[in-house]
């Protein structure tokens, strides 16, 4: 007789495996074959489930075992998840390869958290106290930041006891009155988003200290944005510019079926990084999920909701989290792989037909949101995009601007003129702008909105004066409209381009890029009154402050120097009569 859930193997589809005899519920995780591989059931028909592997299934046959787990896929949520690098289901890929070397094989499992650390556990609540769901019980120091050890969203009830001590995430560390065991870990289902008490306005902005991204086209905390991108445009280096400086307290970095060597890059040099404000391993405050495209699509296909649900579990918290997504069409094509070999009804290219519902249930769970615990916390996600050919019309790119917010386009004819980063300033757009301006104009100058219009308004005006250029030369234009055109180049090729790589030109402070757009601006009103009195242009471009402006950028004394160029510029428009 079989036993209860356990079932066989009657067909085999690539990463897709039809099942009979285990009676499952959607989404329960069950184990197949002889190897014992992780799967999902998506599909019910009849008798029959249909499975999703999470590992490689060659070599397995029809009639192999199947059993079901009775459970949904579930990550462990607690203290040590900062600083690991998992595989899409929440396998530490340093164990898997420690016990495995580089080539993981197959069936084999090994915790997300480690069930034999010791963490010193300070409890916050004491015997007798009335808990709900959500509140924090007690503290561990994690990586650079305290742990708030939280309640169950579920769980409600009186303390009956509590300790402090050194406890693993498995033993526990107090009971409440109805019997429920408290512990530092607790699962959650990956596809279910956790529970909040409100979401809030999303009015404090991320700054990411790139100007083109926090003066042009600033993201909020809790917000949303997509850089989509052709080849070799610069996404990885933007995402990873902004998990390096991004003023969340928490990064989870979820590296989707890129090439097998950008991955490894990512797992070998964030651990080098510094966290800028602390000092302390960037990787302190970063959970990294690499899927890279050697590894099964179901596993690619899961990781964006095990990252969604570690960043939930840290937002609980009070923290602000960024997540970044590389690529979220890497997790679409793995999606339509999957429809397909469920021989679904394809939608537009492929695609499954539930594309735009997969992406914006994704999307729906980031914000800025008042916790079950009080305090506010966020989560920002920005997903870069690959449109194969960098064209914006797929569906993926179409699809996932429905959604966000923020749209940074990156743009292969900059990358051509070596313009980084390659964001187009005329395309991109961010809709918080208006939500964000009273912040900038509390917290970093008055006029904030005033400097950023007329920086956006030149630029645009730049890009009308070029047809005329194209069709007539630039000499065809007023000494005042070819004032604007060197203007506005100032500000592509001074404040726009900013270099990754430079230690001192890779951040700039929110301060520090007003100041900067400011002394443009200030140029520019100078040589206005120069060019109405008749100074020629050339003279004025070949001002000394002029070049000035140019090279500061890359000054350690560039804060002092931009006070001091004020006074310059004065002075050597006065030299010209202004
Ligand atoms: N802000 C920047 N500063 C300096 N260089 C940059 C910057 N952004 C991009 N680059 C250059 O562009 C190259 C390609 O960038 P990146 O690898 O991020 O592109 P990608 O869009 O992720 O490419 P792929 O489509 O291959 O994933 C980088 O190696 C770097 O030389
Ligand atoms: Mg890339």
């Amino acid at each position: 007789m079989e036993e209860q859930g356990k079932g066989k193997i009657v067909r085999i589809a690539g990463p897709v495996v039809t099942a009979e005899g285990i009676s499952p519920r959607m989404y329960d995780v069950v184990l197949v074959g002889d190897l014992s591989l992780m799967g999902e059931v998506i599909k019910l028909v009849g008798d029959r489930s249909i499975i999703q592997v999470y590992e490689d299934t060659s070599g397995i046959r029809p009639g192999e075992p199947v059993s079901n787990t009775g459970e949904p896929l579930q990550v462990q949520l607690g203290p040590g998840l900062l600083s690991s690098i998992y595989d899409g289901v929440q396998r530490p890929l340093p164990v898997l390869m420690e016990k495995e070397g580089d080539f993981v094989s197959r069936g084999l499992t090994a915790p997300g958290l480690d069930p034999t650390k010791k963490w010193q556990f300070t409890p916050k609540v004491k015997r007798g106290d009335e808990l709900q769901g959500g509140m924090v019980i007690g503290e561990v120091p994690e990586g650079n930041l305290v742990h708030r050890v939280l309640l169950p969203p579920k769980v409600n009830g009186r303390v009956k006891s509590i300790s402090e001590g050194a406890f693993t995430v498995v033993e526990p560390v107090g009971e409440l009155e109805n019997g429920h065991v408290l512990r530092m870990m607790q699962r959650w289902a990956v596809r279910t988003s956790r529970p909040y008490t409100e979401k809030l306005l999303p009015d404090i902005p991320l700054v990411t200290g790139q100007r083109v991204l926090d003066t042009l086209f600033p993201l909020a905390k809790g917000g949303t944005a997509a850089i989509p991108g052709g080849f070799g445009t610069g996404k990885t280096v933007t995402s990873q510019q902004l998990s390096k400086w991004s003023d969340a307290h928490i990064v989870v970095y979820v590296g989707c079926g890129e090439r097998g060597n950008e991955m490894t890059e990512v797992l070998t040099s964030f651990p080098e990084l510094e966290d800028p404000k602390t000092g302390k391993p960037l990787m302190g405050r970063t959970v990294l999920i690499a899927n890279t495209s050697n590894m099964p699509v179901a596993a690619r296909e899961a990781s964006v909701y095990t990252g969604i649900t570690i960043a939930e579990y840290y937002r609980d918290m009070g923290y602000d989290v960024s997540l970044m997504a590389d690529s979220t069409s890497r997790w679409a094509e793995a999606m339509r792989e999957i429809s397909s070999r469920l021989e679904e009804m394809p939608g537009e290219e492929g695609y499954p037909a539930y594309l735009a519902s997969r992406l914006s249930e994704f999307y729906e769970r980031c914000g800025r949101v008042k916790t079950l615990s009080g305090p506010t916390g966020s989560i920002s996600v920005i997903g870069a995009v690959s449109p194969s050919g960098g064209d914006f019309s797929e569906p993926v790119t179409q699809n996932t601007l429905r959604i966000v917010k923020v749209f940074w386009a990156l743009d292969s004819k900059l990358r051509e003129r070596r313009h980084f980063p390659a964001i187009n300033w005329l395309t991109s757009y961010s809709l918080y702008s208006p939500t964000l301006e009273a912040w900038y104009s509390m917290n970093v100058a008055e006029d904030w909105s005033a400097v950023r219009l007329w920086a956006m308004e030149t630029l645009q005006k730049e890009s009308e004066l070029q047809e005329i250029v194209q069709l007539l030369g630039s000499d065809a234009l007023p000494e005042q409209e070819q004032l604007t055109l060197e203007v506005a180049r100032m500000i592509r090729e001074i404040f726009l381009q900013q270099s990754a790589y430079h230690p001192v030109d890779t951040y700039s402070p929110l301060k520090r890029q007003y100041e900067y757009m400011r002394a443009i601006r200030r140029f520019f009103d100078l040589a206005k009154k120069a060019v109405s009195l008749e100074v020629p242009l050339e003279k004025i471009k070949s001002l000394k402050c002029r070049t000035e402006l140019g090279k500061l950028k890359f000054e350690e004394s560039i804060d002092e120097d931009l006070k001091r160029m004020a006074g310059q510029m004065e002075r050597e428009f006065s030299e010209l009569g202004v």
